[in-house]
């Protein structure tokens, strides 16, 4: 398959089976999105992997930052069970002169693509989710982040339904193209 290909095949599953890529499997795939474009090679990023009770105690702080409680907050911490293997995207800025911030959160963001593309090339089922509390403090603190990183979301990845129903559309690349 070609890369244009697989760009064209992937496909977000928003419920995926429960097995997941093991830290082997896992590996090669986080070194080959590690590979996109990066300004100094700084590698600004980093990937937590929650696995079993780890996604529970992520989702119940998602739930206390939404000031939630009760039912409800069950409700929220137990999205974070909708698949087997949650990745936190993180994007963790190095000092830099000539790199801004911006850059390299434009980096980590083109790792998580990267990621989903070939954890989906590889049979896994990805769903690149975020949601209000993403940037919340005890969420943060739940991650154990420094105090220069942020999330960029997580990738929900389990087995791969069998079938995927409806198309995507197809964009109009004209539209995204100009000259001046
Ligand atoms: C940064 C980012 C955050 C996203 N957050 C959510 C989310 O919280 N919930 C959701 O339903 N889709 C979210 N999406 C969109 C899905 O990952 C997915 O792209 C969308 O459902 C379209 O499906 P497709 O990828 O098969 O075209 C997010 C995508 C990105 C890039």
């Amino acid at each position: 398959m070609t890369v244009a290909e697989a760009l064209r095949h992937r496909r977000s599953y928003s419920s995926v089976g429960s097995t997941a890529p093991t830290t082997r499997q896992l590996l090669p795939l986080i070194e080959a999105a590690g590979s996109v474009a990066d300004h100094g090679s700084l590698h600004p990023w980093r990937i937590i992997a929650l696995r079993g009770s780890a996604r529970d105690t992520v989702g119940r702080a998602m739930a206390d930052a939404a000031g939630l409680e009760g039912s409800s907050a069950e409700k929220l911490a137990a999205k974070l069970r909708r698949a087997p293997l949650v990745l936190a995207v993180v994007v963790s800025p190095k000092a830099s002169h000539k790199v801004p911030d911006w850059e390299q959160e434009a980096v980590a963001s083109g790792v998580a693509h990267a990621l989903s593309l070939v954890l989906d090339e590889a049979g896994w089922g990805v769903m690149w989710r975020t949601g209000l509390q993403t940037r919340a403090k005890a969420v943060h603190k739940v991650h154990k982040l420094g105090p220069h990183e942020r999330l960029l979301g997580w990738l929900y990845v389990g087995a791969k339904p069998p079938s995927k129903s409806g198309r995507r559309t197809t964009i109009s690349a004209k539209d995204y193209l100009s000259a001046l």
